[in-house]
């Protein structure tokens, strides 16, 4: 089934149907990533340029594995060995890399709005990867494929986002993409870090994790996001690990069934211990297998390759 919307900016908005679509999707791509041989003709003839101006490591390489597994053609742009150290803008950038045939552009930026910005002045169809502080939609939904085949279904799922929300892109994706499917999701951390206004989000704001700990299904870690924040916002990480590191002692207060999961990078030893991120109760490297089949489906929709 072809997708409503034609670009992914997030996934606020996005449909339920749409989100099963590109699951569903998924689940198909997942196989042909556990055959001998992963590579499908489904992109052959689509041009994809990769636009990171941001670091990445996960995002920037399960999407052009992504699209060299689906024989797509690959251009994959860096901010510091591009013509952008001569001054040239976003837009001219964006124009001339057009104009050389390209169909899919997937972009991060520090800037939010610079996938819709993208959308209005070029004919290409746009990905986010990540702007800013406002979505990172294709993390959230590998998050949801993830919890999707470990649980096997949403219904009755209770999930808790712990740590920096404020600065949070995939928190923001994570809370629209889960609600949307029918998710309960809940957010906990201290308050510096906690949005000032929480009030279009269906969520509830908790402090005490140690108080709320066991009422979840997944606990997902978010890395504290040094890059992001003024000095401040926490006492130390000492403190922060005290009161909301994922600990050996804090997770025998889990649930018995529940897992960690985290999207990466992370800080060892100050969000999550050592020992607790490679556990047997951690879906992470699940989640990074998974990112690259969301990441094939996404692409593979958007490019109008499924309705011909
Ligand atoms: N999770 C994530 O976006 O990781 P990268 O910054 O390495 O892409």
């Amino acid at each position: 089934m072809p997708l409503e919307i034609t670009h992914l900016f997030g996934l606020k908005g996005v449909s339920r149907e749409d989100i099963d679509t590109i699951l569903d999707t998924a689940v198909s791509f997942r196989e042909v990533l556990d055959r001998p041989i992963r590579i499908v003709p489904t992109l052959k003839g689509v041009a994809v340029l990769n636009l990171f101006y941001e670091d990445s490591t996960r995002t920037r390489i399960s999407f052009e594995l992504a699209e060299r597994r689906l024989s797509a053609e690959v251009v994959s742009f860096s901010k510091s060995s591009s013509s952008v150290s001569k001054g040239e803008s976003l837009r001219d950038t964006v124009r001339n890399i057009e104009a050389m045939k390209i169909d899919l552009i997937v972009v991060r930026h520090r800037s939010p709005g610079t996938p819709r910005f993208l959308a209005a002045h070029t004919g290409c169809r746009i990905i986010n990867a990540g702007d800013g502080e406002h979505e990172h939609p294709t993390q959230a939904l590998l998050d949801m494929m993830t919890m999707r085949r470990h649980f096997g279904t949403f219904e009755g799922l209770r999930v808790l986002i712990v740590g920096d929300i404020l600065h949070s892109r995939v928190a923001r994706s994570e809370i629209w993409g889960l609600t949307t499917m029918g998710v309960r999701v809940d957010v906990c951390g201290p308050s510096t870090l906690m949005p000032l206004d929480m009030r279009g989000f269906d969520v509830t704001v908790h402090h005490d994790f140690d108080r709320v700990i066991a009422e979840y299904d997944v606990i997902y870690m978010l890395r504290i996001q040094k890059e992001r924040q003024p000095a401040g916002l926490i006492p130390s990480a000492r403190e922060y690990t005290a009161m909301y590191g994922l600990t050996k002692d804090r997770v025998k207060r889990m649930s018995p069934e529940a897992v960690i999961m985290h999207p990466g990078p992370i800080n060892r030893g100050i969000e999550l211990d050592y020992e607790v991120a490679d556990s047997d109760r951690s879906l992470i490297l699940e989640q990074v297998t998974n990112g690259e089949a969301v990441r094939m489906a996404v692409l593979y929709l958007l490019s109008g390759r499924s309705e011909q």
